[in-house]
Parts: C-alpha cells; structure tokens; sequence
C-alpha cells in the first residue's frame, strides 16, 4: 500500500506538480494520486498564449485546466513577465522600431489582463515576475527589453496589472539560485521595496532546481526565514534534486548510482522536515516534473543526459525519497 503524498499533509498544503498534455496522459494516475494542484511547464508561458500581436493560443493551456478542474485539482500560473520564452513582437513594432514605455506599458497589461483574465477565479496564485534579478554580484537586475524599454518599474507594473486582472489571485516574484546569501539579499530588497511602495505582493517562490550536493539545509533556512521576515507568503515553485554536481558532465549513465539516490533520500527527508517547520506561511510545494520518466533536466544543463530528480521513478514507483517522507508525518 503507497500511501497518496497530497494526503500526507494539511488540506491548505498544496502538493503540486508541472505538467504537460503529453505528461498528463503518461502519467496521469501517478499525478491524480499523489498531486492537488498541477502548473503548466510550458503552455501559459508568453510564447505558447501569445505568439503574435492579436493571436492568442490558448488550447494547450485550456486542455490542462479541464484535466485540473476534472481531478478536482488546484492550479498555479506560471509566468506572466519573464526574459525567456517571450515572443519577440512585443519588443519590435511592425515597422521595425522599438516601442515606447508607453507602448510596451500597454501590450503588458494587455497580455496580463487577457491570460489571468481568461482563468480568473480558476488559478490561485500566479508567477507575476520570474527571475528579474541578476545572478551577477554588482549588478541589481537582469538585463532585459522588459527592463531596457519600460525601466525598473516594470515590476511594480506588472503586478499592478495582475491585481486588477484578478484580484483574488496570489501574486509571486519567482526566482531560482534562491537561496544564495547574494542573490538571497537581493530579491529581499527587491520585495521589501514593493511592498513599502504599497505594490500588490503577495509572496515569494522560491524555485527549489537544487541538487543532491546542494545547497545545504541551513542556507535553505536562512533564506526562507529572511523572505518570510517581509510577511510574504512562500510557495516552493520548481522542485526536484539533480543527481548531479555543477562540475559533473558526465552523460554516459544509464541509471542512477545507489550513492546518488541514498544522498538523495536523505536530502529529500531533511528538506521536507525543513518545510514542515515553516508550515505557517510555506503554503504549497511543486515539484517541476513528476516522476523521473520525465524532466526538463535530461536536456539541462547538459543536453541528452538523463537525470532522476524526484520521489517517483521512471515507472512511477515511490522511491525511498518517497518513503522517507511519509515517516515524517
Ligand atoms: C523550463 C521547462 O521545463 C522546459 O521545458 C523549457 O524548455 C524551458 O523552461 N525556470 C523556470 C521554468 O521558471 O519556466 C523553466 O522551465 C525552468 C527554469
């Protein structure tokens, strides 16, 4: 008897998972067992709702929301402003010149206005702005045309946006390399400064890409209680531990090592026990995947190499991970 994860915890405990239209069929008893609340690893991104000007895209996304609201399950939006996997049109007008801060203020709301308002009431929190600051030491945020064409307040607006679009929805800032004490400091200042601006933030994800080596439980704990210090909610947003070190390039394996998968365990066991603690305003935890038949990580960092970063495996059995968890209840 496999215990279902979701159960394990709090009913205002969300277990989530990233998803796919090709991943909720693969795996859809493992992720309608085990998960309350599915995200869309691609399909609600800029680029997948709104290719071109006055197109948008929408069936990929829609078909994940039918399977959420069939399974009775929540849904986190993800993203609404981000650098990556954004389409170029925004940036460029027709004629070939770059649009005003004006311009672009509006295309935002637009895009923003549409995508949340085509799901209002359906998506309890949403990824308003992902990864907005610098990874570099002296350097505040990343550059970007978000950036470059509107200026830095263009979180502050997105959020602004995002509120009127949905006011019932949470708003998150969503970052990764959370928990490094440089970046940490940053996104904190970041936050602190919207919400003594009066902007509509509601809490801070922290994406959670670590791996089996690191970074070390104390750091997780440091950061988590610094981001909760602004009053902020948490939601762990992208989690799964990579079987491999930065330096690691190797890609000639074809399963996992027993050393890998008991260190592992035991960093799975001490996370979880460490979210535990923070039960109070840590409100829900996605894994970006849900078994290791599938993960963006057999194509990053290095390209056609197979990684194992979840508590289910390729056959969707619970692995130890899984089981250690459970004994923490
Ligand atoms: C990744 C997806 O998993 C991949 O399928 C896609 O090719 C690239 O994006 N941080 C994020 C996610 O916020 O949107 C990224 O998802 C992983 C890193």
């Amino acid at each position: 008897y496999t215990p279902s994860l979701c159960n394990l915890f709090a009913k205002n405990f969300y277990i989530g998972a990233a998803v796919t239209p090709f991943t909720i069929k693969q795996q859809e008893e493992l992720i309608t067992t085990h998960f309350n609340s599915i995200t869309a690893e691609n399909e609600m991104k800029f680029v997948s709702v709104h290719p071109s000007e006055d197109e948008y895209t929408f069936e990929k996304a829609d078909t994940l929301m039918a399977f959420a609201k069939e399974n009775d399950m929540h849904v986190r939006g993800h993203t609404l402003i981000w650098h990556n996997q954004t389409s170029d049109w925004i940036f460029e007008n027709k004629d070939g010149s770059t649009p005003t801060r004006d311009q672009l203020l509006t295309r935002m709301k637009t895009h923003i206005h549409k995508v949340m308002g085509r799901y209002k009431g359906e998506i309890y929190a949403w990824d308003v702005v992902n990864e907005a600051i610098s990874d570099k030491e002296d350097e505040f945020l990343r550059p970007s045309k978000w950036l470059e064409i509107i200026g830095e307040d263009f979180i502050a607006k997105a959020f602004e946006f995002a509120r009127e679009a949905d006011p019932h929805a949470q708003l998150f800032y969503n970052d990764y390399n959370e928990v490094n004490p440089i970046k940490r400091d940053k996104i904190f200042k970041l936050v602190q400064s919207l919400k003594e601006q009066g902007v509509p933030i509601d809490g801070i994800g922290l994406q959670g890409h670590w791996s089996i080596y690191g970074p070390s439980i104390d750091l997780i704990r440091e950061a988590m209680k610094k981001y909760a210090s602004l009053g902020v909610r948490l939601h762990v947003t992208e989690l799964d531990l990579s079987v491999f070190d930065h330096e690691d390039k190797r890609t000639d394996l074809t399963k996992p090592t027993n050393e890998m998968l008991s260190l592992q365990t035991e960093r799975y066991r001490d996370i979880f026990q460490l979210f535990l603690e923070h039960r109070t305003h840590l409100e829900s935890v996605t894994f970006w995947g849900a078994a290791d038949d599938y993960t963006w990580l057999d194509h990053f960092p290095v390209r056609g190499r197979k990684n194992w970063p979840f508590l289910f495996d390729e056959n969707h059995l619970p692995k130890q991970s899984f089981h250690e968890i459970v004994k923490l209840q």
